[in-house]
């Protein structure tokens, strides 16, 4: 793992731009997987100034989102069909046709998550991920005991996470229960994670992410198990890391390694 640290949640959305840019102009047709909440806002933002003063160019770009809650129309305000479109798609120029996000409503969940992964393998695999972290340590919506073997299906939501979500609702009981989720073993598929985190509530997630044991106790300690996943966190949501002066000593040395 790669371990960022930088000063403020701007800068961290500022450097997973560039990764997420420099993929895209490496191969113009490159398959991307997005995430939704309240991390990678800065994220897309950031990528939707680049494509209008810097012509980066989705228009060959694939992208699959992680989920979506069950129940919620493409239209409601707390779909992640609406989220990406109000955040990113509807500001850079991608192909409808190239957009992929799981269904809410399908009448054959079962049958909508077979395709959702051979779509994904259809168009040639995740080439890089984008994550966000629960404070949970869930990734997508793989909530704490899910199988780090999991693919995409239906998940009932943890407590918590129905906490921290009620944030965007009028209330906790509009909360989805259910959810419709790529699996932890669909992520770690990709050939490249970008995992950002930013605030005290993740830090605890973050620590034992980055150092605690692999465990579907903190599904994002799969991440341990891929071999290239950049983590690109701030101050705060890196307060409890042991080997913090490690990570930063990684980074000041890196330009002069081998
Ligand atoms: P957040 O959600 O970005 O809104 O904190 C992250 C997540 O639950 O994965």
């Amino acid at each position: 793992m790669e371990i960022i640290i930088q000063r403020t949640p701007e800068e961290m959305s500022k450097t997973a731009a560039r990764v997420v840019a420099s993929v895209i102009n490496a191969k113009p047709n490159a398959v991307i997987g997005l995430a939704t909440g309240s991390t990678p806002l800065g994220l897309y933002k950031e990528l939707v100034r680049m494509h209008r003063e810097e012509g980066l160019d989705f228009s060959q770009v694939t992208t699959f989102n992680l989920d979506e809650y069950v129940g919620l129309t493409q239209q409601h305000p707390q779909s992640y069909h609406y989220f990406m479109h109000e955040n990113l798609f509807k500001h850079i120029n991608i192909a409808k046709q190239n957009i992929y996000i799981p269904s809410g409503t399908t009448d054959n969940y079962h049958a909508f998550c077979f395709w959702y992964e051979q779509r994904i393998k259809e168009c040639g695999g995740i080439d890089l991920q984008i994550l966000g972290i629960g404070s949970d340590g869930h990734i997508a919506f793989n909530e704490p005991t899910s199988s780090l073997g999991s693919r995409t299906r239906i998940k009932t939501l943890a407590k918590q996470t129905i906490d921290d979500n009620a944030r965007f609702f009028d209330s906790p009981d509009q909360v989805p229960i259910y959810a419709i989720t790529m699996g932890v073993g669909t992520i770690l598929e990709a050939r490249k994670v970008l995992l950002l985190a930013n605030g005290s509530k993740k830090a605890a997630a973050v620590a034992a992410t980055i150092e605690g044991p692999v465990t579907s106790m903190i599904t994002a300690s799969a991440l341990q198990l891929h071999p290239d996943v950049m983590m690109v966190i701030d101050q705060e949501a890196a307060a409890d890391l042991k080997m913090r002066d490690y990570y930063d000593w990684i980074q000041a040395n890196m330009v002069n390694a081998p």
